[in-house]
């Protein structure tokens, strides 16, 4: 949640600043900022809105300089108003912008207030630039000024400050929410994520928590949270600038949609040998992890969760172990009891998102036998700090709503429950068969995106609609809850899923030809179960929309379309191939309602805060 990017460079850093912004606009997108430095002068433009209000304030009043901060904001103390918007100013002496929540920040406003300070907004961070303002005053430079401040700062950070009295640095600090630096040839840059800065470098460190940066263009110093001088590992990304274009796609959701069959064989490449798992894959660690096992639990939020439930199925039916999952906001508050020989998994994108993070670090400390991570983005904290992981091999994904994430976890998790399953009494022939079976995924999900035109015409009867209901049964019943938050987040209808033996015990009730039904229907053990659910719909007049194994036996009929999907799609590519046609149709139904398919109101990508 919001985003930040700052450099220093012997030329004009505003075209740096705002491209930085544009990559980074996913993170937050309710209004944007930049402020730099111009002889001793801050000089700042703020608008509400995208990036582009700002690109257009900035050509109507230029302004220039070689040292510079800039944010993008998702509001969370404040409303997304122009005086709300970063960087914020303190007496015009420095400059900051804030990613995070800082929590103490009534108590600290309060001391400020006595002190003599203003307030010009509702944030939070405008407490750190006054703090850090107040430490400069009693002589410290910008560094130790900010190494004081945020000593008195509780919650989560990432921020970048600017003084009228040095004119030559920035300094940035780090908790709990991401910072890289990037390192140019001459000049240097700050940002909450690499692709801010891929059209300026590959060369990145990446800050850990407590971390203090100091940079000029001639080079980066860091420092502990003890202010110790540290060294951070030098990495080289290998991620193109134009990974995070949409290309020929009108939105990076579509361009992610059609982009899984390589996602998803990336994610399987080198992971298989002669159609086994090669265990190594998850780390040095993992086979003496592996071989204590005796029970899972998965915590995520949002789709991630979703994935987590459909993981349930592949370790709970595949390797025989009782398995939980659970959302991260809850885990986290709950005392979890800790059984003997507990695997504790994190499922999470970014491997930022506040909630998942915090409770990775519960987990480290509750007694499981090991962590694990699920996670798209290798220098992520989950990443960094769980004993073992598996990356899911994505790429970039820029859009919102999460798509080619949600396949490639499962796919990863499929993997998981396979190595699980071959310390738990799996035969060789069957992980062969499972195998296979995984690597014919890229091509069942590659037939299932030939469906489109036909979704697109099933779109049309949902655009006017105001709610819809997606039905499934075992592992599909989280696909169908995937389909209706990927509806309700784009679309803005209200969707809930539902398993469909669930419908009776209430939700029937609402049934009725304004409210449409989903369904997901492959042929497996409960799809007989699963036709007697869609005749209780059918009987009550409502109007169904089933995605169908041709074998199913399920046909069109009055009120009841079908779509047909690939042939021979085993239970464990289900879930997989089941997800695609609902993506689709999302995204056609917001195509027609004219939402912001990529950024839909009030969400961002990245939730760094809780
Ligand atoms: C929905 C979506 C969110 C994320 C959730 C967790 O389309 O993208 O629900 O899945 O915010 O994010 P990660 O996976 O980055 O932890």
């Amino acid at each position: 949640m919001c985003g930040i990017v700052a450099a220093a460079a012997q030329r004009d850093v505003v075209p740096i600043l705002v491209e930085g912004l544009r990559r980074l606009e996913y993170r937050g997108y309710d209004s944007a900022g930049v402020a730099v430095l111009t002889g001793d002068e801050i000089q700042r433009r703020r608008r509400v809105g995208k990036v582009t209000e700002l690109d257009q304030a900035i050509l109507d009043q230029p302004l220039q300089g070689g040292l510079g901060i800039a944010h993008t904001r998702w509001a969370t103390h404040g409303e997304p108003t122009e005086h709300n918007a970063h960087p914020h100013i303190s007496e015009d002496n420095l400059a900051i912008v804030h990613n995070g929540i800082i929590e103490n920040h009534a108590e600290l406003k309060e001391m400020l207030k006595a002190k003599g300070y203003r307030f010009e907004s509702e944030t939070d961070t405008e407490v750190v630039a006054h703090l850090v303002n107040d430490q400069t005053k009693q002589g410290k430079d910008l560094l130790a000024a900010v190494q004081a401040a945020i000593h008195e700062l509780q919650g989560a950070y990432a921020l970048v400050v600017m003084s009228k009295a040095d004119t030559s640095r920035l300094v940035a600090a780090r908790m709990g929410c991401p910072v890289v630096v990037g390192l140019g040839e001459g000049e240097n840059y700050i940002a909450s994520d690499v692709q801010a800065l891929l059209t300026e470098t590959r060369r990145f460190q990446f800050l850990e928590d407590g971390d203090v940066a100091e940079m000029t263009v001639s080079g980066v110093r860091i420092f502990d949270t003890d202010g110790n001088p540290v060294e951070r590992k030098i990495s080289e990304s290998s991620l193109s600038a134009d990974a995070v274009e949409k290309g020929e796609y009108a939105h990076y959701m579509l361009k992610e949609i059609f982009e899984q069959p390589r996602a998803l064989a990336d994610t399987l490449s080198e992971r298989v040998a002669g159609n086994r798992i090669l265990e190594a894959v998850f780390g040095p660690k993992a086979q003496a992890i592996f071989e204590k096992v005796k029970r899972v639990h998965i915590v995520a939020c949002g789709t991630s969760y979703h994935a987590g439930l459909v993981a349930q199925y592949y370790i709970e039916q595949g390797a025989g172990l009782p398995c939980r999952v659970e959302v991260a906001s809850e885990y986290r508050y709950r005392n979890p009891v800790v059984s003997e020989g507990a695997l504790f998994i994190a499922i999470s994108q970014s491997g930022e998102t506040a909630d998942t993070l915090a409770a990775l670090r519960y987990a480290k400390e509750s007694g499981y036998l090991a962590t694990a991570a699920i996670c798209n983005v290798p220098e992520s904290s989950l990443v960094r700090e769980s004993d073992i992981c598996l990356m899911t091999r994505a790429g970039p994904e820029i859009g919102v709503a999460s798509t080619k994430a949600f396949t490639t976890q499962l796919v990863a998790l499929a993997l998981l429950g396979v190595a699980l399953a071959r310390h738990n009494g799996m035969t060789d022939r069957i992980e062969r068969a499972y195998i296979r079976q995984l690597l014919h995924v890229p091509v069942l999900v590659e037939h299932a995106l030939k469906l489109e035109p036909q979704i697109r015409e099933w779109a049309k009867h949902f655009a006017d609609k105001r709610h819809a209901l997606f039905l499934g049964r075992g592992p599909t019943y989280p696909v169908a809850m995937e389909g209706a938050l990927k509806l309700k987040e784009i679309s803005y209808i209200h969707a809930e899923a539902y398993a469909a033996g669930e419908l009776k015990h209430g939700p029937l009730a609402l049934v009725d030809a304004e409210m449409p039904v989903v369904a997901v229907a492959p042929n497996n053990a409960l799809v007989e179960k699963l036709k007697s659910n869609l005749e209780e719909v059918r009987a009550r007049g409502g109007r169904l929309f089933i995605f169908a194994d041709p074998d199913a036996g399920i046909e069109p009929s009055e009120g009841m379309e079908v779509m047909t999907m690939p042939d021979h799609i085993e239970p464990l590519q289900a879930p997989l191939v089941y997800t695609v046609p609902l993506q689709l149709l999302s995204y056609h139904v917001a195509l027609i309602r004219g939402t912001d398919v990529d950024q839909p109101r009030n969400l961002a990508k990245s939730v760094t805060v809780e």
